[in-house]
């Protein structure tokens, strides 16, 4: 037996690197890190591709070790061209992220020292790490010390445990859900649909609340409909606004919905994926104000923070029932226990064994400081403004609301001809051009062009740029 454990120990030393080995990896990888990074301004915001990606596929993972050069190559030249490209100041699609290069790093100290991030017990500094984060999004938003929160992979998942937590906050069993309500907007992002349907808060009732001019929820509407479903019976349980649309950019009037919520004892929270971080702008904070009377939030640093996508934030005004909505009893997990005057992120969310995240957000804010986040939100504020301003005076098209954060809508209109599918086209050609990526939605059943300025990498160059590229393929359509 020995014999065979030494040969085994042979084979799997190749998971261990020698030193030179190690270097030789690490060089190879920094090295197209760095012509990624160099190359960004002359790169695609979007590349199209065709069904030949899709022979990946058929690569075979083999027994035999690999080379690192060959492997790079492949990342290189055929995983990250295709499709979009989020690093890309360029991108102005969907809601942008960026990828700040210093949360690289701190990935990469994740991964090398590999803490057991999800309990206290395990690595109390990996855990304490995102308790700063989630204190100081809970500052942010302006809860009291009683709040919690956990670090999520995103804005769906963060939605989906708040959805959970306001279940059993509210002591939801299977017989009350149908009688149970949600009010939303038609502008509420899918991920909340659908993490009632996980949840399985699926058979509740859903009131999509009417929306004013700029897309926020009309508050004395709300009020109406929550007023009748109570004379009808039914339970008003949770309303989810939006701080920041997805569409629109809208922040829906947090002040009113909190006086409506807090009277009719339902759960307030706000999805502010998108807008949250605009928090630590003035404006921000103003267009917000309410959002600290919710009984939870959505922020996702890698949204509004520019971190590398793999990062959400869930915060709950009153962290103990977090820890209520996610107990659990495991004989082999009784070690742990023994360390227990701080809640672990296990104890608060679905995860258990967890990826440090929270050091891809603290490497970034400490080192660049909260000011250089603060004074790019507010740029990119401010872009979209101009950008939306720009786009009202050009001939023949048309503008929604302005921004109120940093995403607007508009279309080309020029009073003949098939509208939608001359802007489709518009959008066509922008796409294939590559430099700018636009995405597109629909109001009211016309296809719209979208607008959404937040990748940090987003200056007034690449702005210039999309506004030139915009008249230049509505002028190409038109002729
Ligand atoms: C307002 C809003 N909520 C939730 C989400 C979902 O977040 P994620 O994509 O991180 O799961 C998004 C994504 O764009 C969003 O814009």
């Amino acid at each position: 037996m020995i014999k065979r454990i030494k040969e085994l120990e042979n084979r799997s030393r190749n998971l261990e690197p020698d030193t030179e080995e190690w270097q030789s990896m690490k060089k190879a990888t920094d090295a197209y890190a760095g012509r990624f990074l160099d190359s960004l301004p002359l790169q695609k915001a979007y590349t199209r591709f065709d069904s030949s990606v899709d022979e990946l596929l058929n690569e075979e993972i083999g027994e035999e070790p690999g080379k690192i050069s060959e492997l790079i190559r492949t990342v290189e030249n055929r995983v990250i061209p295709p499709g979009l490209n989020p690093a890309s100041a360029g991108h102005l699609g969907y809601i942008p992220g960026g990828g700040l290069p210093a949360s690289a790093l701190a990935d990469y100290l994740a991964a090398v020292t590999n803490p057991y991030a999800g309990v206290y017990f395990s690595s109390p500094g990996a855990v304490l790490i995102e308790k700063q984060m989630i204190q100081w999004m809970a500052k942010l938003v302006g809860y009291p010390p009683s709040a919690g929160g956990y670090l999520s992979s995103g804005g769906s998942l963060a939605n989906l445990t708040a959805i959970v937590t306001a279940r059993e906050a509210h002591k939801i069993k299977p017989a009350g859900i149908e009688n149970s309500v949600v009010y939303l907007s038609g502008q509420t992002h899918h991920c909340v649909d659908r993490a009632l349907n996980i949840a399985g808060m699926g058979e509740c009732v859903r009131r999509y609340v009417p929306m004013d001019k700029q897309f926020r929820m009309e508050t004395g509407e709300l009020k109406v409909m929550i007023e009748a479903d109570l004379e009808q019976g039914l339970k008003p349980w949770m309303v989810v606004a939006s701080a920041g649309t997805t569409d629109a950019g809208a922040v829906d009037s947090l002040d009113e919905i909190a006086e409506i919520t807090s009277k009719h004892n339902i759960w307030f929270h706000v999805d502010a994926a998108y807008g949250g971080f605009f928090l630590i702008t003035d404006e921000g904070k103003k267009m917000m104000k309410g959002i600290e009377k919710s009984d939870s939030a959505v922020l996702d640093p890698h949204k509004g923070l520019f971190i590398p996508y793999g990062l959400g934030a869930l915060i709950v005004r009153d962290q103990q029932l977090l820890v209520e909505a996610h107990t659990y009893q495991a004989d082999y997990m009784q070690d742990t226990k023994t360390v227990n005057h701080i809640h672990s992120p296990a104890d608060l969310s679905p995860e258990l064994s967890k990826h440090f995240r929270s050091l891809r957000m603290w490497l970034p804010l400490k080192l660049h400081g909260v000011g250089s986040f603060r004074a790019a939100l507010e740029e990119k504020m401010l872009l979209a403004r101009y950008a939306w301003q720009k786009i009202s005076e050009m001939d023949g098209f048309e503008t929604g609301p302005a921004p109120q954060l940093s995403v607007f809508m508009f279309r080309y209109n020029p009073g003949h001809g098939d509208v939608d599918a001359m802007n489709r086209e518009i959008h066509r050609l922008i796409t294939d051009d590559g430099r700018i990526f636009f995405s597109t939605t629909k109001y009211k059943g016309n296809f719209m062009l979208r607008l959404a300025v937040l990748s940090f990498r987003t200056h007034l160059d690449t702005i210039e740029k999309a506004l030139q590229l915009i008249k230049e393929k509505a002028e190409q359509v038109n002729a």
